[in-house]
């Protein structure tokens, strides 16, 4: 019998030190052993964001636990291990450092393959975790740090559909919920407080809605937010402003991913038949319905990864690992830590050159 790969992923991009084993079965299908999560919520929460030399420092202290954790949680054993995969960038570089630092240190004493990681294709693979999934397909990349969409084509090859022009939608998400007075990280917050509000009671700027393809732009609709929130007399108000907000990013995704579909058809000459949506902000309930329905009205097959699996997380980056690892797609030890690593190689082009609407 063939022996199971088993792979290693640690995830330390951020504010969330983590670390999964995972494997696959005869049929190709991976399995998840274990997938440990330690989030920062409680060191940053009093400074409203991430403090990036925390973040490292509680890295360092917690990294060699949680991967105990996870070895332990998946009743492998070390030495078993096929690959260590670790998460390169995009991300801070002094929390990308830990992660990638101890992952190469445990390939060097394990004498195994080291792979190294982008993020962005860990959430871009995150659904294999939980279905079979084909390339090519459509994929709606919404997190902290960025709002994409683009054609993944196999892996490693991707084509940037559309981006946002300024703010990801995440952020719009976190900058909301400050605005409102919601202690970080909001994002999640502001959909609960959406969820009593009227979504009808305040008319919000669409920007570039009727323009520049699939790309996006949310920081206009921020600054309304902050305009209206000087006014706010209740607490009704409030809830009425977050909801508000979240319906009218949900009709700027509906339109830009119809955009997108087309977009999509238009690069590989055949028709969207699925359509992928990961990420932090992949999490939010109301957008996920709204683009379920979208996708049911142009009978496409909407695939999102596991709520627990929309945020960052290990186990997305032990996927990438296996993907490699079956290639034979291994890094070199001196591979850098990479804070601004696109996955498109189009992508700093585009960015030096501003997009063109
Ligand atoms: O993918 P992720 O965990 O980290 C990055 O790679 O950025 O995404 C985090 C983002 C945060 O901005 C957070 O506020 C947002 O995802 N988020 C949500 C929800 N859950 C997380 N935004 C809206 N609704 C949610 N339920
Ligand atoms: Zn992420």
């Amino acid at each position: 019998m063939i022996k199971k790969p088993l792979i290693l992923g640690i995830e330390s991009s951020c504010d969330e030190t983590a670390a999964s084993v995972i494997t696959q079965n005869e049929q190709n299908i991976p399995i998840i052993l274990s997938n440990i999560i330690s989030s920062q919520i409680d060191i940053h929460k009093e400074f409203g964001g991430v403090v990036p030399e925390l973040a490292a420092r509680s890295h360092i202290e917690k990294i060699d636990l949680i991967v105990e954790k996870a070895i332990k949680d998946s009743g492998i054993q070390i030495e078993n291990l096929d690959a260590i995969a670790s998460t390169a960038g995009p991300g801070l570089i002094v929390c990308l450092s830990v992660g990638l630092g101890f992952g190469k240190a445990l390939a060097i004493s394990l004498n195994k393959p080291f792979i190294a990681v982008n993020h962005l294709e860990g959430h871009a693979l995150s659904p294999k975790l939980n279905c079979k999934l084909d390339y090519p397909y459509l994929l709606l990349l919404i997190s902290g740090g960025h709002s994409q969409y683009l054609s993944v084509e196999g892996l490693g090859k991707y084509k940037r559909l559309g981006t946002t022009i300024d703010d990801a939608l995440g952020e719009a998400f976190d900058k909301t919920a400050k605005i409102l007075g919601i202690e970080f990280p909001g994002g999640p917050q502001v959909e609960i407080l959406a969820s009593k509000g009227n979504p009808r009671k305040f008319e919000l700027p669409k920007p570039i809605f009727n323009k520049g393809g699939c790309n996006l732009s949310f920081a206009g609709l921020k600054t309304a937010v902050l305009r209206i929130s000087k006014d706010l007399k209740s607490t009704q108000d409030k809830y009425d402003l977050a909801a508000s907000f979240q319906k009218t990013i949900e009709e700027i995704l509906y339109k830009k991913t119809q955009i997108a579909f087309k977009e999509f058809e238009k690069v590989n000459k055949i028709k969207a038949d699925k359509f992928v949506v990961a990420g932090g902000v992949a999490a939010n309930s109301n957008i996920r319905k709204m683009l379920i329905n979208l996708c049911k009205e142009n009978a496409i097959t909407p695939i999102f990864p596991k709520q627990e699996l929309c945020g960052d997380n290990a186990a997305m980056i032990a996927m990438v690992g296996l993907e490699k690892f079956k290639k034979g797609e291994f890094s070199e030890l001196s591979h850098p830590a990479i804070p601004r690593w696109p996955l498109d190689e189009n992508a700093i082009f585009l960015k030096g050159a501003g997009v063109k609407l």
